[in-house]
């Protein structure tokens, strides 16, 4: 039995508790998430083949920097980069390196920064050059279940209508749902209750509440769902290494639906993403 708490009065720790915020914590969600996305946003055009994924994760430092924020992921459990760079069969955690990004990878770019102590947490899929149709039907089916999640969010309805709502699209579409990672409560703290599993029954898990804040990021592949965590610790990849690509938002839980946190500023939704923007 899970209960709810006022952000304003509860410790600054996870507690087991739903938080809920009130209006001036969505305001600072909406500066921190914002800035998570204009980011994502001027790596589109960074990415390119030949370029290293060590750059892109030096520019999400730098652009925090520029911004006064910190990526939450530096010193985060141990794992020393600004971003999460995971290619093609990698699922998730990819860890930034000095190898060239090659034409016809599928990347997505994971930001989450810490600007005056509200975590702004998204990512993004990215194509490096021209990818092949069945990679380009992936990305366009993992955009949709999230944006499907997205869309049953409102006072009542509960975690599982929404893992329900991802799950059921995206398996009619032959794609499965990784089920080892999950969103997550956010805003204060990085990581919070509830979970958001991305697969699920109608009716099941937490009921959603004005004032809950809390990311949905489905990992959806096109083999099976299964995944493995290769031995730095991090790097999580499908075990059939099938291709796997996943995006996330930041919501916050209104009176009649929800307001997304981390929606472009130039209005970028799915890749291809235009061109010299
Ligand atoms: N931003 C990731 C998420 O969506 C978390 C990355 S934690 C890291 O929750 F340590 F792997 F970077
Ligand atoms: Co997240
Ligand atoms: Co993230």
């Amino acid at each position: 039995m899970v209960t709810y708490v006022d952000d304003a009065t509860a410790p600054l720790k996870n507690t087991g508790q739903i938080r809920l915020y009130d209006r001036a914590g969505f305001d600072a969600m909406h500066r921190a998430g914002r800035l998570a996305a204009a980011c994502l946003d001027e790596l589109a055009d960074l990415i390119h083949p030949g370029i290293p994924t060590d750059e892109i994760d030096r520019f999400v430092f730098e652009f925090g920097e520029a911004h006064g924020a910190l990526p939450a992921t530096l010193g985060y459990r141990g794992y020393t980069k600004s971003t999460c760079t995971s290619i093609n069969h990698v699922v998730c955690h990819g860890i930034p390196n000095d190898k060239p990004l090659r034409e016809g990878d599928i990347l997505n770019v994971d930001v989450t920064y810490i600007l005056d102590g509200w975590y702004g947490d998204s990512s993004r899929m990215y194509y490096v050059g021209e990818v092949k149709r069945a990679a380009e039907r992936l990305v366009e089916v993992t955009y949709e279940s999230l944006m499907r999640g997205i869309a049953v969010v409102k006072p009542g309805a509960t975690t599982g209508d929404i893992g329900h709502a991802i799950q059921s699209f995206a398996e009619a579409e032959r794609c499965s749902v990784v089920r080892d990672f999950c969103g997550h409560g956010v805003g204060r703290l990085f990581h919070d209750t509830p979970n958001i599993l991305h697969y699920g029954n109608p009716g099941e898990g937490v009921e959603l509440k004005p004032g809950m804040i809390f990311t949905i990021e489905p990992m959806i592949n096109l083999g099976k769902p299964h995944v493995k965590v290769l031995a730095d610790g991090w790097t999580a990849v499908t075990r059939d290494r099938s291709l796997s690509a996943q995006f996330e938002h930041t919501v916050g839980v209104t009176e009649t639906g929800c307001e997304i946190f981390t929606l472009s500023p130039r209005g970028y939704t799915c890749p291809p993403y235009p061109a010299g923007a």
